[in-house]
């Protein structure tokens, strides 16, 4: 029987997971179909125990569900627990069990990419919001040394160090200190909003002080290259946008619920069509 997948978010209309997921069922030749579900907050319990009533075999959860869907699952993974949300969810011998591959996403993307071990680089995370939270509970729990935070607002910064529940060498900065310090850095990681269309001229700190060896990793896929990645480019650092982690926490998921890990790339073609852009 055919299986199914799917994603459940508010709104919905606009996810490329359908067409991600369905072309990789296509291209492994999978007896399986992957849909959107538009499901809103106050029906997030009813759905939850509907999909387990129809006997889906896994799904993506996105905005506004990732953290309220926790309590209504039974089990959640340790590093999708410390994250606070889950993005993906399996269901294994009856039981729904949730997990989170946005940052193992990331880092599988930038590892394509980047030269070296991220691993043992000093990094610098901008941003200190929801997709910051999945990527420096990751990289700590798979062994960064040392990432710094700058935030806008330093107590956001500081809740996500104190809550980290793996040890990882952190120092907190304003936006301006972050700028002043940038020749530190290996590895910088944009993950505000800053700079995502339609404000596609703004920065979230100057780049001058911008080590010309830097990879610049920016969360952002709209536009597929924001002013941060050009401006970076330009002082000679290599730099990538979102569509990387986007695809990898798609196939991570993928891989979660069938055992194999579809090709990313197909995925990130699909994303830039989607786009209506070509890879840079
Ligand atoms: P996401 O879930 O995509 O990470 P989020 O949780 O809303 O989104 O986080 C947005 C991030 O962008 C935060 O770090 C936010 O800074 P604050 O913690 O100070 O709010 C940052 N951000 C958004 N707009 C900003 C702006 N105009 N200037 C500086 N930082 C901004």
């Amino acid at each position: 029987m055919k299986k199914l997948y799917g994603v459940i978010g508010d709104p919905i209309g606009h996810s490329m997971s359908p067409d991600m997921h369905n072309d990789a069922f296509q291209s492994l030749s999978m007896d399986a179909h992957y849909h959107a579900f538009q499901i809103e907050k106050k029906d997030l319990e009813a759905a939850v125990l509907g999909m387990k009533a129809i006997g889906i075999s896994g799904f993506n959860v996105t905005v506004p569900h990732k953290t309220a869907i926790m309590p209504l699952l039974d089990e959640v993974d340790p590093l999708a627990q410390a994250i606070g949300a889950v993005n993906t969810v399996v269901l294994d011998n009856g039981r729904f069990i949730g997990y989170n591959t946005d940052g193992e996403g990331f880092l599988a993307g930038l590892e394509v990419e980047y030269d070296g071990n991220v691993l043992d680089k000093r990094i610098l995370l901008l941003g200190a919001g929801g997709s910051a939270r999945a990527i420096y509970y990751t990289l700590s729990q798979k062994g960064a040394m040392h990432i710094d935070i700058g935030n806008r607002t330093l107590e956001k910064a500081e809740e996500l160090k104190k809550r980290c529940p793996y040890p990882v060498k952190t120092s907190l900065l304003t936006l301006d200190e972050a700028a002043e310090k940038l020749a530190d850095y290996d590895i910088i990681i944009q993950t505000t909003s800053i700079g995502m269309s339609p404000n596609v001229e703004a920065m979230p700190i100057s780049l001058d002080n911008l080590h010309p060896d830097a990879f610049v990793a920016d969360i952002i896929y709209n536009p597929i290259e924001t002013a941060f990645m050009k401006e970076a480019k330009a002082r000679g650092a290599k730099s990538q946008n979102g569509a990387k982690m986007l695809s990898f926490q798609g196939a991570l998921a993928f891989e979660k619920w069938t055992g194999i890990l579809p090709e990313p790339s197909r995925m990130e073609t699909i994303i830039y069509n989607k786009l209506g852009g070509i890879k840079c």
